[in-house]
Formats: C-alpha cells, structure tokens, sequence
C-alpha cells in the first residue's frame, strides 16, 4: 500500500498470559475503531519455553468473559527480526522492559521500546502484573489494566500516525 502500517508488538515473560492478552485487547479495539487495515498487532516472550504453545487455558477463559478471543502461539522474541520490523515494543513491567533493553545493544530501538502501564490512566499503577502463580483476580487485574491501557496507546498511535475520528 502507499502507507506502511503501524506495528505493535507486545511483550511478557512467557508469551502465554499478559502479552498475548494485550494482542487481543488490542485488537479488538483497532477493529472498534475501524482501523485494522492500517495497525498490525503481535506478541512475543522474553523467554522460549512455552514457544509453540497456545496462551494459558485461564486467561482464554478470563478474557472469554470480556468477549476478546485470544488466539496466538507462544514465541520468543527475536532481536534480529523484532527490533526492525515492529515500530512500538510495549512490555508489560520492568523485568521485560530491561530485557529488551539490554537487548538493543547498540540503542538503536530505544525509541521503540515502552511500558504498556505508560498509556494507562489507572493512578499507581506501574507494570501489569504476572498472574500465572496467582489466582483468578490476577488475570481479571490484568485484563482490567490491559482494557484502560490499550485506549491510551491507541490514541498515541492516533497522534503518532495522524489516523483520524
Ligand atoms: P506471562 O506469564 O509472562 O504473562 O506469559 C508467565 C507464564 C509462564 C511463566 C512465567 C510467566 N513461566 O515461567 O513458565
């Protein structure tokens, strides 16, 4: 097309409960706002063990309730390829965050690179927090937290990108 879409990336631990929660969030709002032809979305782990597999039977069933249908596979994050071709890497807390980080070796991306918490309007609140050893309010927390921040990543994108409405 004669625009480059915009690319979004998200990024936890294990690519099996926050981020691939994220992409979903994510891309129920794009669709809300009619702007799925334009706004790519993805995910990703800092960590390869769970690759392949698909997100953590709670949080399908968590995000189920909100009507989000997650359906990515696990995958770690690759510098080659993810640095380049994504152009917002949102993290969801500080661990991952200063993965990625250290990562970009040469700071290349590090304009790139963000915390999903940034965009959220919720006081107090600084990393969406890792539900996987915790009860159920853990994935409703991070589901909570996801649905505010994504509206304020979107309008940055918005502004970013000059989409209108
Ligand atoms: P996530 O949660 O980073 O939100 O996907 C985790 C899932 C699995 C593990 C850690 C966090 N794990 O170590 O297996």
């Amino acid at each position: 097309g004669f625009m480059d879409k915009c690319k979004i990336l998200f990024v936890c631990l294990g690519n099996i409960c926050r981020s691939p929660a994220a992409e979903a969030v994510m891309k129920k709002l794009v669709e809300e706002n009619k702007l799925s032809d334009f706004i790519e979305i993805d995910s990703a782990g800092t960590i390869a063990y769970h690759s392949g597999e698909r997100a953590d039977p709670r949080m399908i069933s968590h995000a189920a309730k909100r009507n989000i249908s997650i359906d990515s596979i696990a995958r770690k994050f690759s510098p080659l390829y993810d640095f380049d071709k994504f152009d917002y890497i949102v993290c969801m807390d500080d661990d991952n965050f200063n993965t990625i980080k250290n990562l970009d070796t040469d700071n290349l991306y590090s304009h790139k690179i963000f915390k999903m918490t940034n965009f959220s309007s919720i006081k107090n609140i600084t990393s969406v927090p890792d539900p996987y050893y915790g009860g159920s309010r853990g994935f409703e927390l991070v589901l909570d937290i996801l649905e505010d921040a994504s509206k304020g990543l979107l309008n940055k994108i918005k502004k970013d990108y000059g989409f209108k409405n």
